[in-house]
């Protein structure tokens, strides 16, 4: 049984003061039936790592790089994150893609070694709406999904995110049927690569404007084990509906 994930991207959004939604999230879920994950800006990891304790909710990194050390100003390796206190890592969000040229051979590199870091890596593919609207949406993310994830992976150490790049931050989704028609496929391909036990093991998430009035009808899609949330996850108030949606999913 794969156990659902809730994650939270916070992008570039917050500073010390809002670590009390942290507060507010532990006390409304002090035992959730699903794991929680809120990925803070680099800045923020290690007070959040501490603030959050040994409670219900783990903290996780936005990006790394794929050396461990060395003369790369302004660049956070995956073991200085680890060191932090992030228990995971979201790598080749389509932010970083598009806005940082990262390639899907760059986003294997930097998630073999969050893996060896013993970082859970949340891997990120999702297609452009000009894709989409070319009927080749299938493809574009078989093809991500190859380059992307390492051989290194398995259930416990991989998650993807499927996050179609015109849904986040629009306020658009994806009907469920969409969602489950890539959704299966990156199950079955998972599947062909790892073997069928390592396959089913993986969690899928879907991201792109998911809110409290629509997490459970994406929950409700066949392979979706969780979401990966931005806006809606940087208060408590409203990241804490998208949880209990996900718990009675
Ligand atoms: P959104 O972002 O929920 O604000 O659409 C999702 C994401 O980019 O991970």
């Amino acid at each position: 049984m794969r156990r659902k994930l809730a994650a939270g991207n916070w992008k570039m959004n917050g500073t010390l003061a809002d670590l009390g939604e942290l507060d507010s999230l532990a006390e409304t879920h002090p035992t959730p039936g699903v794991d929680i994950l809120v990925c803070p800006p680099a800045t923020l990891i290690s007070a959040a790592a501490a603030r959050a304790g040994k409670g219900p909710i783990q903290i996780g990194g936005q990006d790394c790089h794929h050396a461990d050390q060395g003369a790369l100003t302004g660049d956070v390796s995956a073991l200085m994150l680890a060191d932090a206190g992030a228990h995971a890592v979201i790598l080749g969000h389509s932010e970083r893609r598009e806005g940082h040229g990262e390639t899907s051979e760059e986003v294997r590199a930097k998630a073999k070694t969050a893996q060896a870091a013993s970082l859970m890596t949340v891997i990120c593919l999702g297609e452009s709406l000009g894709q989409r609207e070319a009927t080749n949406t299938l493809d574009i993310i078989g093809a991500q999904l190859s380059l992307s994830v390492p051989d290194s992976s398995n259930g416990e150490n991989l998650v993807i995110a499927y996050e179609p790049i015109w849904a986040i931050g629009s306020g658009l989704t994806p009907s469920p049927d969409q969602i489950g028609e890539v959704h299966d496929f990156i199950r079955a391909r998972l599947e062909k690569r790892f073997g069928a036990g390592v396959g089913r093991s993986v969690r899928l998430l879907y991201g792109g404007s998911v809110k409290p009035d629509n997490a459970a009808e994406i929950f409700a899609v066949s392979n979706v084990d969780g979401a990966l949330v931005g806006g809606a996850s940087l208060r408590a108030a409203d990241f804490s509906p998208i949880i209990t949606a996900l718990e009675s999913a």
